[in-house]
């Protein structure tokens, strides 16, 4: 079975979490039943990915990280919002997924997907994540296609896996989470640069660049964005946040559904962020994976998503993804 779309309305949300939990329990066995945490007895730790002789990309990746076991477990730092710390299992699934299995290749390069539960539409053209530009632009002048492909990502945490590694395909990447987690984050984006091999990269906010032997290059940014206090019109995120030239704008953001005050925050500077890259004439999406813990979370996200913020929330319905505890979703603005 291919990978499809299930566009949710407010039944459709309930039959999905139904199918999903259901699936949990069948599977509980062979699925591990902790939080989610990487590791919660290492402080440095590696995490490596891995392509298939199938993968639509060839490139390995191998990090080394460094996280905060003590900051996570302190009621002190960063006013008690601590998860960012440490590295959350969604993110090296979603990002196995992407690059390496069938169906994330779909979402990487775009292409027609079937979609169920639109009464209008039975497929729809996925926008690609990953810039085309596969062609060195010395090489080849008319290799500069556009529009440039931009990824934001939202709650990012301190490992700066899904940055390093997506740098590589992409124009311009702009990681944001709480600014006590920053200096953490840009630490570990330095330490595992080497990972960035494929472009040449600058940035107006890490105190580096790097050159490689090639004429891509992307743009790496590190910001304080925080969904409380969210306000698009201040300068500092206005200029990092706001792409130059047309461009498909894709919002990442894995493992922020867990704690029932944050989602109208979250959901608020989303559909903020959605709504000024459409209006700015950009093409922008949102790919969410979300860890199934709490049902009535993950419930309550889904249904202020789609009937209070009036966003189109679809699930990324997929046999790799069904055996797992995770939860992917492709969302956009109506
Ligand atoms: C469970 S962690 C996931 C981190 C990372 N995405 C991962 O998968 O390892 C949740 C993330 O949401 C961030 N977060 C929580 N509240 C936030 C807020 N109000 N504004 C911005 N980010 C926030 C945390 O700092 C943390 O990085």
């Amino acid at each position: 079975m291919a990978v499809k779309l299930r566009l949710l309305d407010e039944d459709g949300i309930y039959e999905h979490l139904f199918e999903r939990y259901s699936l949990l329990q069948k599977h509980a066995d062979e699925l591990k039943q902790d939080l989610g945490i990487v590791s919660r007895s290492c402080g440095d730790l590696e995490v490596s990915f891995e392509p298939q002789p199938h993968s639509h990309v060839k490139e390995p990746f191998n990090f080394e990280i460094s996280q905060s076991l003590s900051s996570l477990s302190s009621s002190r730092d960063n006013n008690n919002s601590t998860t960012g710390y440490v590295v959350w299992s969604t993110t090296p699934f979603f990002l196995q997924w992407l690059l390496y299995s069938r169906s994330g290749a779909i979402f990487g390069q775009g292409g027609t997907i079937e979609v169920e539960g639109d009464p209008f539409h039975s497929t729809y053209e996925m926008p690609a994540i990953f810039s085309s530009r596969v062609v060195d632009p010395a090489d080849s002048p008319d290799a500069r296609v556009t529009p440039q492909h931009i990824i934001v990502e939202l709650g990012a945490g301190i490992a700066g896996i899904l940055c390093v590694a997506l740098a590589n395909y992409v124009d311009k990447y702009v990681c944001t989470d709480q600014k006590a987690l920053l200096n953490g984050l840009k630490r570990n984006i330095k330490h595992n640069i080497d990972e960035l091999r494929l472009r040449n990269m600058e940035s107006s906010t890490l105190d580096f660049e790097i050159s490689r032997r090639t004429a891509l290059k992307t743009e790496l940014d590190v910001l304080a964005l925080d969904w409380e206090s969210f306000d698009l019109k201040s300068p500092n995120l206005h200029a990092l946040l706001t792409p130059a030239s047309l461009s498909t704008v894709c919002i990442l953001s894995m493992d922020v559904v867990y704690n029932e005050y944050l989602i109208e925050p979250f959901l608020r500077t989303l559909k903020k962020l959605l709504q000024s890259y459409r209006a700015s004439g950009h093409s922008p999406f949102a790919v969410l994976g979300i860890q199934l813990r709490d049902q009535d979370v993950v419930e309550i996200f889904l249904s202020t998503a789609v009937v209070q913020f009036e966003l189109r929330v679809c699930a990324i319905v997929d046999p790799d993804i069904e055996k797992t505890r995770f939860g992917l979703y492709y969302i956009t603005i109506q």
